[in-house]
């Protein structure tokens, strides 16, 4: 134990102590400088220390920090909802603020529900989500979640959620199967677990559009979730994306779902929605659902103490309001060709990375002991582990995760730098993972 009295991740080891960020890179106590090569947990979208986004935040301080949501709006969250609304997928209306993703998928959750019994459908109470997924740790968020290791201790106070197979095709797709036919494959799973529980007993499927923390980037074949969006459509069953790690430009899309041509009924997102600069999250939800609980009850049963917070609200308009300005959504598909490009120089013959596999700014490596057989390295290397230590002590920040197969099994590297990265950076990025994870598998 660290002589430290906060109740940190994990109770063993000690941190570093971050002091300052200016753009792509974090400083230690001691000097050390980092490169941020995940924003964190891919939250960072500007970087660290960006001017305009400070800039608001202390104006929206100097004028009003805070305003209960049950007495008062504020023109700043009026404001940022707009902002969301003219950019969000067809049919949006109305946004739900939040202080994260957890709660913005908790909310989305208890949305889906009460929807169903403002119009009439009391007996919808079930939803379908995916293994693999991560969707947050509350307990809501996490009984959708699909990651075994994370509900395992927890599982006596998880609601019975029903999980499908992930879109996780370079494990997946057999040899004789196209994508489009292996996204097929899948949909048909989801129609015979709704068959299985009855259709009109679904309330929803949730899924992230790309699969983030716990699977590693897990791209969804062409066509896959058009036939999952047709497949809630025929049996009145909601789509609930969960863009919090995926969305907001991070694909080179504002929203991630827009590539894959399907709109939700509702759309979380948090992570890059604020940058990091303040807590924020969302949901984004269809006027007609918003519509259901304005000619029902008229409220919608929820509500945390920081809601649209003020201060929150002004980070996430003035880190949108530069993503538009500064052409950042462009920026993030051409500097997202580079670092494919540079990945693929580095780890493409790389005896042990199975795939490199992302969209935009958020890449993932699997790694494998046997590329050919796709063979996983013994859990109890912790292979992950050892990576996020040798890149910390080679400065750089990557994002790696145990379990990536099956919640137990499997490692990868997920990468996910600010929008801002220049190509040199993006280069050193690669430089520093490179020896990093050739010295974990060295041990
Ligand atoms: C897809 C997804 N959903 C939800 C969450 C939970 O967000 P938070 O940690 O802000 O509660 C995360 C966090 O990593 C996430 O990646």
């Amino acid at each position: 134990m660290s002589g430290s009295r906060v109740f940190h991740r994990q109770l063993s080891h000690s941190l570093p102590t971050a002091v300052s960020g200016r753009g792509i890179t974090l400083t230690d106590a001691g000097g050390k400088t980092y490169l941020d090569a995940s924003g964190g947990a891919a939250v960072s979208c500007l970087g660290h220390g960006h001017p305009d986004v400070i800039a608001a935040m202390h104006a929206q301080i100097d004028q009003l920090a805070y305003a209960h949501t049950s007495f008062f709006t504020t023109r700043v969250a009026e404001e940022l909802a707009d902002l969301l609304i003219d950019t969000a997928p067809a049919g949006m209306s109305h946004v739900y603020f939040v202080s994260g993703g957890s709660e913005a998928m908790e909310a989305a959750l208890k949305m889906a529900r009460q929807y169903f019994v403002e119009i009439g459908q009391p007996q919808r109470r079930h939803f379908i989500a995916r293994r693999q997924s991560y969707h947050g740790n509350t307990l809501g968020a996490l009984a959708v979640g699909g990651n075994a290791w994370r509900r395992e201790q927890f599982e006596p106070l998880l609601i019975d959620v029903t999980h499908v197979a992930p879109c996780y095709e370079y494990r997946n797709r057999h040899d004789d199967e196209t994508p489009e036919a292996y996204g097929q494959r899948l949909v048909g799973e989801l129609s015979d677990a709704i068959d299985a529980l009855g259709p009109d007993r679904v309330m929803a499927f949730v899924a992230e559009t790309i699969g983030g923390a716990t699977a590693g980037v897990l791209m969804p074949v062409p066509g896959y979730f058009k036939g999952v969006r047709e497949l809630c459509d025929r049996h009145g069953i909601l789509l609930i994306l969960d863009e919090v790690m995926c969305g907001m430009g991070r694909s080179g899309s504002l929203h991630a779902c827009e590539q894959e041509g399907v709109v939700p009924d509702l759309l979380a997102i948090a992570k890059g929605l604020g940058g990091g600069y303040q807590p924020i999250g969302a949901v984004l939800a269809q006027g007609r659902l918003v519509e259901a609980f304005g000619q029902g009850s008229g409220l919608f049963q929820h509500g945390h103490t920081y809601l649209g917070h003020a201060v929150a609200c002004a980070a996430a308009l003035a880190v949108q309001r530069v993503i538009q300005r500064d052409g950042l959504l462009a920026q993030v598909r051409e500097r997202g060709q580079v670092l494919q490009r540079l990945l693929q120089q580095a780890f493409g013959d790389h005896p042990h990375v199975g795939d490199i596999r992302g969209r935009g700014l958020f890449w993932g490596l699997e790694l494998v002991a046997d590329r050919g057989s796709k063979a996983w390295f013994d859990p109890a290397r912790k292979l992950h582990v050892r990576i996020k230590r040798e890149a910390m002590a080679g400065g750089l920040m990557v994002y790696p995760m145990g379990g990536t197969v099956d919640g137990r099994c499997g490692d990868h590297v997920l990468l996910a730098p600010p929008f801002i990265a220049s190509e040199a950076e993006l280069a050193d990025i690669v430089d520093r993972l490179v020896p990093a994870i050739n010295r974990s598998l060295a041990h």
